[in-house]
């Protein structure tokens, strides 16, 4: 099949390559995000390949179902940036990577929270710069600590797993808890979890559910000094209560791998410019905030697997034969 891949970067080439190499695929990479104004550039193409920022409302369908394309094969596991139903209705099967490596997310989520704690990025600087005085470095044992998981699929189990090997007290929250889940997995309603726990990781997806579900509401109930780690998705979080958390010191500290408005910054090199989100930039006054621009995904495995499943959808779209992962309206 002819696919175009949008968001295409320079690692997204060699791994997607990679996974074509008998060529039996035509990969066409384009730099530019998916928008209304980009999406004439995939005419023509039978598949369309997205990304996270990617995009792909009614409108840019509407635009890539004129120009003949009859796939959308996303290459994440996500699928909140896509109107199901208007792709439903244009006949567009959209298919995504369920699982490519949920240990990479869950282990980028532990990253954030042990250098937060520990204060790893501040103290990189002041050893470089000749300073060791460890004032303003102070942590806290993990061990003993109550650890709030808000979403226990895939991500957020492996996130308990890790949390509970050093030592923590797991409490999580979920609509549809796992019964497969171990038996240190302590299921409570959310209000428990506000309460108890000394740091709170999110693992859900975005939904109109979970849009703002940590408002300002939610963290008055929370600890003081509670640590936040948000490697779901952005608008998970109420960031200007995030902000007002921060300022008061309810939130000791706060861990991001997205942001709200993401679309506009994340995954290019704006460090010639100015960048005139001022939310955003507020957020990296604080000392005690950690972030990193949509990485959690990020590994050789993770890469390897997102690659080969988005070929292995298209292969079975194509072929009728094999797994597709398909999305729906219902699930969105
Ligand atoms: P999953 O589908 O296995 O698990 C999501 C869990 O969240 C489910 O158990 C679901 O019941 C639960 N959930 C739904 N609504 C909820 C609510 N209101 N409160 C609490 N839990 C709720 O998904 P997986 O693979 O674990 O991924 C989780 C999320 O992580 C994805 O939706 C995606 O947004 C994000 N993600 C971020 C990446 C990154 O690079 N930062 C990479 C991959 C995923």
């Amino acid at each position: 099949m002819r696919i175009a891949l949008f968001s295409a970067k320079p690692y997204d080439g060699t791994f997607f390559k990679r996974a074509n190499k008998d060529k039996r695929h035509t990969l066409s990479f384009f730099e530019a995000r998916l928008t209304e104004d980009t999406a004439p550039l995939a005419a023509q193409y039978d598949a369309v390949c997205a990304f996270v920022n990617d995009g792909l409302d009614a409108s840019v369908l509407q635009q890539l179902h004129d120009g003949g394309t009859r796939l959308v094969a996303l290459r994440s596991a996500g699928f909140n940036h896509v109107d199901l139903t208007a792709a439903d209705q244009l006949g567009i099967t959209v298919a995504r990577v369920p699982a490519y490596s949920p240990y990479a997310v869950a282990e980028h989520a532990v990253a954030l929270l042990l250098s937060l704690n520990r204060q790893t990025y501040r103290a990189y600087n002041r050893v470089r710069e000749g300073n060791f005085s460890l004032n303003g470095l102070l942590g806290f044992d993990l061990h003993g600590k109550n650890v709030g998981v808000i979403g226990t699929g895939q991500i957020g189990l492996i996130f308990a797993d890790i949390m509970h090997g050093f030592g923590c007290r797991i409490v999580a929250s979920d609509p549809f808890p796992d019964p497969q889940a171990k038996p240190f997995v302590e299921y409570v309603p959310l209000t428990t979890l506000y309460a108890q726990a000394d740091i709170i990781s999110l693992h859900c997806p975005l939904t109109p559910d979970t849009h703002h579900l940590i408002d300002a509401e939610a963290i008055a109930q929370m600890k003081d000094g509670v640590m936040l780690i948000n490697t779901g998705r952005g608008r998970v979080v109420d960031t200007q209560a995030v902000i007002a958390g921060l300022k008061s010191g309810k939130i000791g500290h706060l861990g991001l791998d997205v942001y709200e408005e993401e679309e506009q910054l994340f995954f290019e090199d704006l460090s010639q410019g100015v960048i005139d989100d001022d939310q955003f930039m507020r957020l990296t006054t604080f000392h005690n905030v950690l972030i990193t621009g949509h990485q959690a995904f990020f590994t050789h495995e993770a890469l390897t697997n997102i690659a080969e499943t988005t070929l292995a959808n298209i292969d079975a779209f194509e072929s009728g034969q094999g797994t597709l992962h398909q999305v729906k309206a219902s699930q969105g």
